[in-house]
């Protein structure tokens, strides 16, 4: 016999929950099936410990998708103030660290069991360490095949999340069931990840791991400015993170070094002011000093500044400001924060998250085509995503 409800759920993570918690308050009987031994362990392990739960400034234009248009209407009906007015409900303490990123002052801990305690008060059951055997779609509508039994419902939502980090639980588990009903999925890759090095780039780089400098890192039209970490494989950081989303093996990546000053203008003070100074002295005033000084071991002419000419300092200007990062690929899912691609969204409603071709069939958060920067735009996804759906269940 199967055990029947109103919407079942597969994926106890942030979109999941977000999902039940909504459909739950308006009266659904909801179940969520997560495979893991615990809910939202994406949610513990995010910022630090501190989960960076929404960006202040989300929109649209905060997010990759083959259609950038299919996240909008998600995000400005459940808007970062929305999340902001549940936490303050729960009373947990919070501060916005940069760049509109809230934080939670304590734990992580204290978001999980906020979505918790709204689910157990919007009557919610939550099966944890329950993997789904086969998922089939006849009479009576969707049915779960689990090892505790069956659960049907005239409603599935996937919230399965993408491949990243996949000793926390995660599978293409999302993008087998869309395939399994026919739905298009767009090829996936590691996005928000370390960029790696190799041959003589990786030699340059490798014993300056551990330094780290703000620089304007740039590839395809998009760029951000924010700091490099140089690590042992490679390079990281902030700004590394958000330019790898729009980076490719293959593609042009160029770093400005000096991204707060002119940097003519600059070398040229620095000429008048110490002209028996060497270049690397000078550029050790702006970067990191080991790194200054490899840039005038390999790339740039260290002399006095006294003997650059005028059209010398422009060129390393130029160099500086423009300078080519030849990266060998990423670090991949192990430790990427995201998956790119995913659930194509012209298969789906932007305003219910439903399968157009496949009534009662929905995908939520990150499984689907949207991916967010860094800073707290992936779960301000995940929680618009999953209230959408939770509106239309
Ligand atoms: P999520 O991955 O949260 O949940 C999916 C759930 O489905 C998991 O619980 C998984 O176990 C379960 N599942 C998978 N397959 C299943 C199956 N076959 N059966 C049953 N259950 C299954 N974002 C942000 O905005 N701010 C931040 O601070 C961070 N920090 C961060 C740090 C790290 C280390 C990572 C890896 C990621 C982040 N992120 C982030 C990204 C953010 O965690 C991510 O985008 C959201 O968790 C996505 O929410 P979902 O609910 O879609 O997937």
């Amino acid at each position: 016999m199967a055990e029947a409800f109103d919407a079942l759920i597969v994926g106890g993570g942030a979109a999941g929950l977000m999902c039940a918690l909504t459909a739950g308050r308006r009266g659904r009987r909801v179940l969520v099936v997560e495979h893991a031994n615990r809910v939202g362990k994406k949610i513990l392990m995010s910022g630090g410990g501190r989960c960076n739960f929404t960006n202040l400034g989300a929109g649209p234009d905060n997010y990759l998708s083959a259609n950038p248009h299919y996240c909008k209407s998600a995000l400005a009906r459940y808007t970062p103030w929305d999340f902001v007015a549940m936490v303050e409900r729960h009373r947990i303490a919070y501060h916005e660290k940069e760049l509109g990123q809230l934080f939670c002052d304590e734990s992580s801990k204290l978001i999980v069991r906020m979505l918790l305690e709204e689910c157990a008060a919007a009557g919610v059951r939550i099966e944890v360490g329950c993997g789904v055997e086969r998922v089939r779609h006849g009479p009576g509508g969707f049915h779960l095949d689990t090892a505790r039994g069956v659960f049907s419902a005239p409603a599935l939502v996937v919230a399965t999340g993408g491949l990243s980090i996949p000793s926390m639980g995660a599978t293409g588990f999302g993008y087998d069931i869309a395939r399994q009903f026919g739905l298009n999925v767009l090829p996936t890759r590691a996005g928000l990840v370390p960029l790696t090095l190799s041959g003589k780039h990786a030699e340059r780089f490798h014993d300056l791991s551990g330094v780290a400098f703000p620089v304007e890192a740039r590839c395809n039209g998009q760029s951000f400015r924010n700091r490099m970490l140089i690590t042992h494989r490679g390079v990281s950081g902030p700004a590394i993170l958000q330019i790898s989303s729009y980076w490719q093996p293959g593609d042009d990546l160029r770093l400005d070094l000096l991204p707060a000053v002119d940097a003519f203008d600059w070398l040229r003070q620095q000429q008048a002011a110490r002209p028996a100074a060497e270049l690397k002295t000078v550029l050790a005033d702006a970067l990191p000093r080991r790194f200054a000084q490899r840039l005038c071991e390999v790339w740039l002419p260290n002399r006095p500044m006294r003997q650059f000419r005028e059209a010398e300092l422009r060129g390393i200007a130029a160099q500086l400001a423009d300078w080519p990062l030849v990266a060998s690929g990423t670090e991949g899912y192990r430790t990427a924060e995201v998956t790119l691609g995913g659930v194509d969204t012209d298969e789906l409603s932007s305003s219910t998250m439903m399968a157009r071709r496949v009534p009662g069939l929905f995908f939520i958060g990150e499984v689907v085509d949207v991916t967010g920067w860094l800073g707290g735009y992936n779960f301000q996804w995940a929680w618009a995503s999953g209230h959408a759906a939770g509106e239309a269940l």
